[in-house]
Protein backbone atom coordinates (compact mmCIF):
# COMPACT_ATOMS: atom_id res chain seq x y z
CA UNK A 1 0.00 0.00 0.00
CA UNK A 2 1.04 3.56 -1.07
CA UNK A 3 2.18 5.93 1.98
CA UNK A 4 -0.44 8.56 2.12
CA UNK A 5 1.52 11.90 0.64
CA UNK A 6 1.08 15.27 2.78
CA UNK A 7 -2.19 16.10 0.71
CA UNK A 8 -3.32 12.48 1.50
CA UNK A 9 -2.86 13.22 5.02
CA UNK A 10 -5.02 16.96 5.15
CA UNK A 11 -7.77 15.15 3.07
CA UNK A 12 -8.20 12.55 5.65
CA UNK A 13 -8.06 15.06 8.35
CA UNK A 14 -10.57 16.71 6.74
CA UNK A 15 -13.06 14.11 6.75
CA UNK A 16 -12.76 13.72 10.49
CA UNK A 17 -16.20 15.96 10.07
CA UNK A 18 -18.04 12.53 9.39
CA UNK A 19 -16.71 10.35 11.87
CA UNK A 20 -18.56 9.09 15.08
CA UNK A 21 -18.09 11.32 17.77
CA UNK A 22 -18.21 14.86 15.65
CA UNK A 23 -21.09 15.84 16.78
CA UNK A 24 -20.76 15.30 20.50
CA UNK A 25 -17.44 17.05 20.20
CA UNK A 26 -18.87 19.99 17.96
CA UNK A 27 -21.47 19.90 20.93
CA UNK A 28 -18.87 20.58 23.26
CA UNK A 29 -17.20 23.19 22.32
CA UNK A 30 -20.19 25.26 21.50
CA UNK A 31 -19.95 24.92 17.56
CA UNK A 32 -23.06 24.61 15.89
CA UNK A 33 -23.82 24.00 12.06
CA UNK A 34 -20.81 24.24 9.99
CA UNK A 35 -18.58 26.33 12.53
CA UNK A 36 -16.97 23.27 13.46
CA UNK A 37 -16.33 22.07 9.93
CA UNK A 38 -12.95 22.29 8.44
CA UNK A 39 -12.72 22.99 4.99
CA UNK A 40 -10.17 25.37 2.64
CA UNK A 41 -10.38 27.92 0.59
CA UNK A 42 -9.48 29.00 -2.92
CA UNK A 43 -6.03 30.26 -3.28
CA UNK A 44 -7.00 33.95 -4.10
CA UNK A 45 -7.93 34.14 -0.26
CA UNK A 46 -5.06 32.96 0.55
CA UNK A 47 -3.10 35.28 -1.10
CA UNK A 48 -5.24 38.00 -0.25
CA UNK A 49 -4.27 37.41 3.47
CA UNK A 50 -0.99 36.64 2.70
CA UNK A 51 -0.42 40.51 1.13
CA UNK A 52 -1.38 41.99 4.21
CA UNK A 53 1.49 39.93 6.35
CA UNK A 54 4.56 41.81 7.00
CA UNK A 55 7.85 40.49 8.28
CA UNK A 56 6.84 42.42 11.95
CA UNK A 57 3.99 40.85 12.53
CA UNK A 58 3.24 38.46 15.11
CA UNK A 59 -0.01 36.84 13.63
CA UNK A 60 -3.14 35.02 15.06
CA UNK A 61 -4.49 32.22 12.88
CA UNK A 62 -8.45 31.45 14.54
CA UNK A 63 -9.40 28.29 13.40
CA UNK A 64 -6.34 27.68 11.47
CA UNK A 65 -6.98 23.85 10.31
CA UNK A 66 -4.52 22.29 8.68
CA UNK A 67 -2.14 24.67 9.21
CA UNK A 68 -1.80 24.92 5.10
CA UNK A 69 -1.53 29.17 5.35
CA UNK A 70 -0.52 29.54 8.96
CA UNK A 71 2.60 27.80 7.34
CA UNK A 72 2.89 30.04 4.56
CA UNK A 73 2.26 33.21 6.86
CA UNK A 74 5.56 32.09 8.75
CA UNK A 75 7.50 32.14 6.07
CA UNK A 76 6.72 35.70 6.17
CA UNK A 77 6.16 36.80 9.52
CA UNK A 78 8.27 37.14 12.52
CA UNK A 79 6.04 34.54 14.51
CA UNK A 80 2.34 33.05 14.03
CA UNK A 81 0.02 31.51 16.71
CA UNK A 82 -1.93 28.74 14.81
CA UNK A 83 -5.08 28.03 16.90
CA UNK A 84 -7.26 25.37 16.14
CA UNK A 85 -9.76 23.26 18.09
CA UNK A 86 -9.67 20.03 16.11
CA UNK A 87 -7.41 17.80 17.17
CA UNK A 88 -7.57 15.23 14.91
CA UNK A 89 -6.97 17.76 11.48
CA UNK A 90 -4.31 19.16 13.97
CA UNK A 91 -2.86 15.75 14.40
CA UNK A 92 -2.71 14.88 10.65
CA UNK A 93 -1.20 18.26 9.72
CA UNK A 94 1.34 17.64 12.38
CA UNK A 95 2.05 14.66 11.32
CA UNK A 96 2.60 15.17 7.29
CA UNK A 97 4.76 18.14 8.66
CA UNK A 98 7.34 16.64 10.59
CA UNK A 99 10.52 17.98 11.78
CA UNK A 100 9.98 20.54 8.97
CA UNK A 101 7.69 22.65 11.39
CA UNK A 102 9.10 26.08 11.79
CA UNK A 103 10.37 27.59 15.15
CA UNK A 104 8.19 30.36 14.48
CA UNK A 105 5.24 28.98 14.05
CA UNK A 106 3.64 27.79 17.36
CA UNK A 107 0.63 25.64 16.90
CA UNK A 108 -1.78 25.68 20.01
CA UNK A 109 -4.64 22.54 19.62
CA UNK A 110 -7.87 24.40 21.51
CA UNK A 111 -11.33 26.14 21.37
CA UNK A 112 -9.72 30.00 20.33
CA UNK A 113 -12.55 30.89 22.90
CA UNK A 114 -10.74 29.40 25.71
CA UNK A 115 -7.13 31.02 24.52
CA UNK A 116 -5.68 34.56 26.07
CA UNK A 117 -5.16 36.46 22.35
CA UNK A 118 -1.53 36.40 22.90
CA UNK A 119 -0.36 40.26 24.06
CA UNK A 120 2.48 40.95 21.04
CA UNK A 121 -0.32 39.96 18.46
CA UNK A 122 -0.27 42.44 15.60
CA UNK A 123 -2.69 40.81 13.39
CA UNK A 124 -5.03 38.21 13.31
CA UNK A 125 -6.64 35.87 10.44
CA UNK A 126 -10.03 34.43 10.83
CA UNK A 127 -10.90 32.40 7.65
CA UNK A 128 -14.14 31.09 9.01
CA UNK A 129 -17.14 31.85 6.46
CA UNK A 130 -19.77 29.71 8.95
CA UNK A 131 -18.75 31.76 12.12
CA UNK A 132 -21.00 32.13 14.72
CA UNK A 133 -19.07 33.97 17.31
CA UNK A 134 -17.55 37.01 15.10
CA UNK A 135 -18.31 39.60 17.93
CA UNK A 136 -16.54 37.33 20.51
CA UNK A 137 -13.35 36.96 18.44
CA UNK A 138 -13.20 41.14 17.66
CA UNK A 139 -13.81 42.17 21.09
CA UNK A 140 -10.92 40.03 22.42
CA UNK A 141 -8.39 40.99 20.00
CA UNK A 142 -9.50 44.84 20.76
CA UNK A 143 -8.91 43.76 24.34
CA UNK A 144 -5.24 42.40 23.59
CA UNK A 145 -4.62 45.78 21.50
CA UNK A 146 -4.28 43.56 17.73
CA UNK A 147 -4.70 46.55 15.23
CA UNK A 148 -6.24 44.41 12.84
CA UNK A 149 -8.22 41.49 11.81
CA UNK A 150 -8.26 40.08 8.21
CA UNK A 151 -11.35 37.78 7.46
CA UNK A 152 -13.75 36.57 5.33
CA UNK A 153 -16.01 35.64 8.09
CA UNK A 154 -18.84 38.60 7.42
CA UNK A 155 -21.10 37.40 4.95
CA UNK A 156 -20.87 39.25 1.74
CA UNK A 157 -17.44 41.14 2.37
CA UNK A 158 -15.09 38.63 0.58
CA UNK A 159 -11.48 38.67 2.25
CA UNK A 160 -11.76 42.22 4.33
CA UNK A 161 -8.92 44.05 6.28
CA UNK A 162 -10.59 45.51 9.38
CA UNK A 163 -8.61 48.21 11.28
CA UNK A 164 -9.53 47.30 15.25
CA UNK A 165 -8.23 50.25 16.29
CA UNK A 166 -11.21 52.95 14.79
CA UNK A 167 -14.12 53.02 16.84
CA UNK A 168 -17.06 52.42 14.79
CA UNK A 169 -19.67 54.50 14.62
CA UNK A 170 -22.96 54.18 15.71
CA UNK A 171 -25.82 52.88 13.43
CA UNK A 172 -27.97 55.56 13.38
CA UNK A 173 -25.27 57.98 11.74
CA UNK A 174 -25.64 55.14 8.82
CA UNK A 175 -28.28 57.17 7.10
CA UNK A 176 -28.07 55.43 3.56
CA UNK A 177 -25.32 53.15 2.60
CA UNK A 178 -24.19 49.77 3.48
CA UNK A 179 -22.93 48.69 6.96
CA UNK A 180 -21.12 46.07 8.45
CA UNK A 181 -21.31 45.45 12.33
CA UNK A 182 -18.89 44.09 15.02
CA UNK A 183 -21.54 41.53 15.68
CA UNK A 184 -21.11 39.88 11.72
CA UNK A 185 -24.16 41.12 10.75
CA UNK A 186 -23.69 43.24 7.05
CA UNK A 187 -26.82 45.32 5.52
CA UNK A 188 -27.63 48.34 3.94
CA UNK A 189 -29.87 50.96 5.36
CA UNK A 190 -31.97 53.27 4.13
CA UNK A 191 -34.07 53.43 0.86
CA UNK A 192 -31.37 52.41 -1.64
CA UNK A 193 -32.10 55.47 -3.75
CA UNK A 194 -28.38 56.09 -3.88
CA UNK A 195 -25.21 54.75 -5.57
CA UNK A 196 -23.21 52.47 -3.81
CA UNK A 197 -20.93 53.76 -1.59
CA UNK A 198 -18.40 52.72 0.70
CA UNK A 199 -19.11 50.17 3.92
CA UNK A 200 -19.43 51.73 6.98
CA UNK A 201 -18.10 49.82 10.09
CA UNK A 202 -20.84 49.73 12.82
CA UNK A 203 -20.72 49.04 16.38
CA UNK A 204 -24.49 47.62 16.73
CA UNK A 205 -26.37 47.17 14.53
CA UNK A 206 -30.66 46.83 14.15
CA UNK A 207 -30.08 43.05 14.02
CA UNK A 208 -27.84 42.67 17.14
CA UNK A 209 -29.85 45.13 18.82
CA UNK A 210 -33.20 43.32 18.30
CA UNK A 211 -30.84 39.80 18.67
CA UNK A 212 -29.72 39.72 22.06
CA UNK A 213 -27.58 36.61 21.69
CA UNK A 214 -24.19 38.17 22.35
CA UNK A 215 -21.38 36.29 20.65
CA UNK A 216 -23.39 34.25 18.86
CA UNK A 217 -25.62 36.39 16.25
CA UNK A 218 -25.94 34.10 13.46
C1 LIG B 1 -13.51 26.60 7.22
S1 LIG B 1 -12.16 25.98 8.16
C2 LIG B 1 -10.83 27.04 7.59
C3 LIG B 1 -9.46 26.53 7.97
C4 LIG B 1 -8.32 27.52 7.71
N1 LIG B 1 -8.58 28.81 8.34
C5 LIG B 1 -8.12 27.71 6.22
O1 LIG B 1 -8.57 28.75 5.71
O2 LIG B 1 -7.53 26.84 5.56
C6 LIG B 1 -12.53 26.65 9.79
C7 LIG B 1 -11.72 25.99 10.89
O3 LIG B 1 -11.96 26.70 12.10
C8 LIG B 1 -11.96 25.78 13.16
N2 LIG B 1 -12.65 26.40 14.30
C9 LIG B 1 -13.95 26.74 14.40
N3 LIG B 1 -14.22 27.27 15.59
C10 LIG B 1 -13.06 27.29 16.28
C11 LIG B 1 -12.70 27.71 17.58
N4 LIG B 1 -13.61 28.22 18.44
N5 LIG B 1 -11.41 27.59 17.95
C12 LIG B 1 -10.49 27.05 17.11
N6 LIG B 1 -10.77 26.61 15.87
C13 LIG B 1 -12.05 26.73 15.45
C14 LIG B 1 -12.65 24.55 12.58
O4 LIG B 1 -12.35 23.39 13.31
C15 LIG B 1 -12.08 24.54 11.15
O5 LIG B 1 -10.93 23.74 11.07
Amino acid sequence: MAIPDRLDRAAEGARTQFEKGFSAWACRHGLSDWEGWFSTYDETVYEAVLRDVGGGDRVLDLGAGDLRLARRMAERAERVYAVEVNPVVVAHALDGIGLDLPRNLHVICANALDVAVPPDVTMAVLLMRHCRHFRAYVDRLVEAGCSRLVTNARWGMGVERIDLTRTPVAFDEVREGWYACRCGATGYSGTGERPLGQVTEVASCLRCGENELVGDQR
